[in-house]
């Protein structure tokens, strides 16, 4: 078993994604290490992971990583354990059925038109920075019934001064640090103070008029247990929270992936605008079309194929456990298993030319014939993604309104993408495209 020493601790803060990459190269796809006093586990095998995710589901918990966000995100569906998480997960559950997801389905066309609208032939833009302006915008209405963006913009810029400070939530000495006069503590309070403000001020407005705007904040103050118990104010407010966190950048990163691999790919674009033509005409998306698009749904799936916007997905052992598929092998309590999708969709056991964007590999029988576990961009079990729904329907609304009014073309000199493996997998340095309007 390798131990870490202080250069591979560098390496994997430096780049997290790289250094597992290493691993797995070095150690093979079950690896395991240590890093000081604690333990990790590194799977890239599809069996294991379900075992892991779905199977002994019940021997894990979330990573110390996402547990240190709880500063932040309090008790949301992301960081919530045990019979709390069961019972957040039941309550929440009827928001994102696919008919309440539906009535979303025209804000995002509605901010996908507008956001286009603004564009100019030949203009260069970061696609990124704009996929994530109109995710934002979208999780606002869908959550708080906010037309203007400007709740969506306070809570934005509150929740990345705490990402942005998220490294040192994780240090076991932060508690200490929090009571001290530092400026990182000050912008720490302030944003908290906003989050608060704003949210529990939203909720406060909402319990005066007792109306129900149809938004995700409605459904869960509405929601209730059979024998009517429902969630706090404090309640809804992480919640508010978890989903504006994990309903915007990950959407907003799969879709700025999707526009750089089209423009360094203009027949796979050609091919996806000539089936959003013939099945839409003129007439704008709706929810029924998501359907009806079969190859921009897998250019869609492609592309989080190779840029998987959740990166990696970790567990530690509440326990001292084996695997059942993997006996013989202690796994001590405390050990976090490292699952990352960034290696498991890029192994050439389940895909040729793994490093190839290649939307045809898509078919139904190729789908069928994939372990469930070697395509995973919305994790799995019982912790799986709520959003998956609505993100497939932002994915393809929001594809299908851009894609044919404009083909993005590769700047030059040509930019280069530059990974941040972070909470998420975001583009450091943006994506640069060209933007060139269609003529009809
Ligand atoms: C392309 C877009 C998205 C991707 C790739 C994605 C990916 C994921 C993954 C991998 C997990 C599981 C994490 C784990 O097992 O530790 C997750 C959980 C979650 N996601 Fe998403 N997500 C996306 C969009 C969304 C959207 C749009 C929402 C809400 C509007 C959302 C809300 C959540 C929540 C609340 C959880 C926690 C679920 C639980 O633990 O019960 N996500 N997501």
């Amino acid at each position: 078993m390798p131990g870490w020493n202080i250069a591979h601790l560098c390496r994997f803060l430096q780049n997290p994604m790289t250094f597992v990459r290493d691993v797995e190269r070095e150690c093979g796809p079950v690896a395991f290490f240590t890093c000081g006093v604690r333990r990790f586990l590194l799977i890239a095998e599809p069996e294991l992971i379900a075992q892991v995710l779905v199977k002994q589901s019940r021997q894990f918990e979330k990573s110390l990583a996402i547990k240190s966000t709880r500063r932040f995100l309090g008790n949301g569906l992301l960081t919530a354990e045990g019979a709390d998480h069961v019972r957040n997960r039941r309550l929440m559950q009827p928001a994102f059925h696919m008919q309440r997801v539906a009535a979303y389905g025209d804000s995002m066309v509605q901010y996908a038109e507008e956001a286009q609208a603004q564009w100019k032939d030949g203009q260069e833009i970061d696609i990124a920075e704009e996929m994530m302006k109109l995710t934002l915008r979208v999780v606002g209405k869908t959550l708080f019934n906010s037309d203007t963006g400007e709740v969506g913009e306070r809570v934005s810029q509150a929740m990345s001064v705490l990402m942005n400070l998220f490294p040192l939530f994780q240090l076991p000495f932060f508690p200490w640090l929090e009571h001290l006069p530092l400026p990182f503590v000050r912008r720490m309070r302030a944003a908290d103070a906003t989050l608060n403000e704003v949210v529990l001020g939203i909720i406060a407005e909402r319990h005066k008029d007792n109306r129900d705007e149809g938004d995700l904040l409605s459904m869960l103050l509405n929601s209730q247990e059979e024998d009517g118990t429902g969630l706090t104010d404090e309640q809804v407010r992480d919640e508010v929270l978890t989903l504006f966190l994990a309903g915007h950048e990950t959407t907003g990163n799969a879709l700025a992936y999707t526009w750089h691999l089209l423009a360094k790919h203009p027949e796979a674009a050609a091919k996806m605008r000539d089936e959003i033509s013939t099945v839409l005409g003129d007439a704008a998306p709706t929810i029924a079309d998501t359907r009806r698009l079969p190859y921009t749904e897998s250019v869609i799936t492609e592309s989080m194929r190779l840029y998987p916007p959740a990166w990696i997905i970790a567990r530690g052992a509440m326990e001292d456990l084996e695997l059942a598929n993997m006996p013989g092998v202690p796994i001590p309590r405390g050990t976090t298993i490292m699952m990352p999708q960034a290696l498991v969709h890029l192994q050439e056991r389940y895909y040729d030319d793994p490093l190839v964007f290649r939307p045809e590999r898509w078919t139904p029988e190729f789908r069928d014939s994939l372990p469930r576990f070697a395509y995973y961009p919305f994790g799995g079990g019982p912790r799986s993604c709520i959003g998956e729904s609505f993100a497939w329907m932002e994915l393809i609304l929001v594809t299908a309104v851009i894609a044919r009014k404009w083909k993005m073309e590769p700047v030059v000199p040509e930019h280069k993408l530059v990974l941040h493996p972070s909470v998420t997998l975001r583009p450091r340095t943006g994506v640069r495209v060209k933007l060139r309007r269609i003529v009809q």
